[in-house]
């Protein structure tokens, strides 16, 4: 009985990586099809953002909370058009459109 599971192991380990590396390529292809109908960061937050982050930027389980201080503009805007490992990438959020929501979210005015 363990020569037999034994024999399978390296079958396994290749099994375990092939899915890995498929949940994390198919993940980091997310794209949102998220189309903004206005200008308005706080529009913008709750209708594409606050789903994951929250309404108040709180977080919610495995998404990140966005109410800490060192959060940068720049960074927002990356990760916005670029997205993360389980984040969407925001292909129609662009321009001056990006920059105030970057600039809403990094001042946390959740509520405006
Ligand atoms: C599908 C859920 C989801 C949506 C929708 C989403 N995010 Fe995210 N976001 C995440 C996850 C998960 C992370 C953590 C990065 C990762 O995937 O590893 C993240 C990370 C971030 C970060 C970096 C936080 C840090 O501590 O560095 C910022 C900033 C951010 N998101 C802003 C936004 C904004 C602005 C929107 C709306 C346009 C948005 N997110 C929409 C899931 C989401």
């Amino acid at each position: 009985m363990k020569q037999t599971i034994k024999k399978w192991i390296p079958f396994i380990v290749l099994i375990t990586i092939v899915i890995v590396t498929a949940i994390y390529m198919f993940l980091s292809t997310l794209k949102s099809t998220y189309i903004p109908v206005t200008d308005k960061p706080g529009q913008i937050y709750r209708e594409a953002c606050s789903g994951c982050h929250g309404v108040q930027g709180e977080g919610k389980g495995l998404f990140p909370a966005l109410a800490d201080e060192s959060i940068k503009t720049l960074h927002i805007e990356d990760i916005v058009k670029n997205g993360a490992l389980m984040m969407p990438a925001f292909k129609h959020l662009r321009g001056d459109t990006l920059s105030r929501l970057a600039d809403y979210v990094s001042r946390h005015k959740f509520r405006e």
